[in-house]
């Protein structure tokens, strides 16, 4: 699995770093709120995971499927949702989380859905940007950092399913893709 790996973008070190600023910022700015985390499967888990137990104040947690990428790097631009919240999202302050925010649509599309549900305020918090490839108008209140136009893998993130459990985030080389 390493051997497959070309780069490594974020170390574990960074990735701790990352987590805790965003922690620390969630919970100033929900002090006095509801707020629910939404991660969103399965790619934000080891995100979610870290980031919540970062969060010093009481929240309550969730979990969505929804598939849009099957299992190639392009997004279809469909999104379906797979699995579907257990809690009514009426007088919560909805956190979305999420691993990466590419083309947008994905995000795009499940808060149109989400918001039809009431929720008190909706947010995303994600991982990671790649802004260069934004297709649909979505924002990110947070965001743990930008990166440039390359399919990266780890910390949740996969390619076919696989890397999710590299503990950094890094490239994948170009052979890999061709197998
Ligand atoms: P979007 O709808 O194009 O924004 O796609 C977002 C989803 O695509 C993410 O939740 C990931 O599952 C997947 N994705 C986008 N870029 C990458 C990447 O570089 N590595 C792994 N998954 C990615
Ligand atoms: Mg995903």
């Amino acid at each position: 699995m390493l051997n497959d790996i070309s780069s490594v973008f974020f170390s574990q070190e960074d990735l701790a770093q990352i987590v805790t600023r965003l922690g620390k910022q969630i919970s100033e700015d929900y002090k006095n709120k509801n707020l629910l985390l939404v991660s969103i499967l399965k790619g934000s888990i080891v995100f979610m995971s870290d980031l919540m137990r970062s969060i010093t104040i009481p929240c309550r947690i969730d979990f969505m499927a929804v598939s849009s990428y099957g299992s190639g790097i392009k997004s279809s631009g469909t999104v379906k949702i797979i699995k579907d919240l257990d809690l009514n999202l009426e007088g919560y302050d909805l956190l979305i989380v999420e691993d990466i925010l590419d083309s947008g649509r994905t995000l795009s599309s499940l808060m149109d859905m989400l918001s039809l549900r009431k929720p008190k305020s909706i947010e995303i918090c994600t991982l990671f940007d790649k802004p260069e490839r934004r297709e649909a108008d979505v924002k990110a209140k947070y965001i743990g950092a930008r990166v440039p136009d390359a399919f990266i893998v780890g910390y949740g993130l996969d390619y076919d399913e696989k890397y999710r459990n590299l503990p950094f985030v890094g490239v994948i080389k170009p052979e890999v893709y061709e197998k």
